[in-house]
């Protein structure tokens, strides 16, 4: 059985995105299955934001297939884990969650680099170009930490 892996932030067009294209780069497709998407729906079938494919690519990362998607309960059915970027996509991934079963699969990406800190990853919408480069930086730590914890 695959692991399966779902990043989530709220629009499914910058950060989520980029850290399903890093922890992608780093894993074997054969074992590990990863995907992102968004608890919001407003960009559901929309290509990444053109800064999150410009940071992935100059990092040899290509994202331009990726769409947006919606988070939704059935996702807690798919996936073992779900890495949310914010305490805001928290708290609206876990509203969703029935069990007790549905809610251990769900942390904060930071969670990985800064334990129990509760560290969110920056919003970059709205801000310039160096904030992708800062949140690239940050993903690829996590993503680091998520394949040696979890050996995938
Ligand atoms: P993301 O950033 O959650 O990292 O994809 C956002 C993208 C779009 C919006 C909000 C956050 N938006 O409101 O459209």
């Amino acid at each position: 059985m695959k692991t399966k892996i779902l990043m989530v932030c709220l629009g499914n067009i910058c950060r989520s995105p980029l850290a399903e294209g890093i922890l992608t780069s780093m894993i074997d497709p054969e074992k590990v299955m990863v995907a992102s998407a968004g608890t919001g729906g407003w960009h559901v079938g929309s290509q990444p934001d053109p800064r999150s494919i410009e940071v992935a690519n100059k990092n040899n990362i290509d994202i331009t297939h990726q769409r947006g998607k919606q988070f939704s309960t059935y996702d807690y059915e798919i996936y073992d884990h779900i890495f949310v970027m914010d305490a805001s996509n928290y708290n609206d991934v876990i509203k969703l969650s029935k069990t007790d079963t549905e809610r251990a699969k769900v942390s904060m990406i930071l969670d990985e680099l800064f334990p129990g800190e509760k560290v969110d990853v920056p919003d970059p919408y709205y801000g310039g170009d160096s904030g992708f480069d800062n949140v690239y930086d940050m993903l690829y730590s996590a993503c680091e930490k998520i394949v040696s914890r979890l050996a995938l």
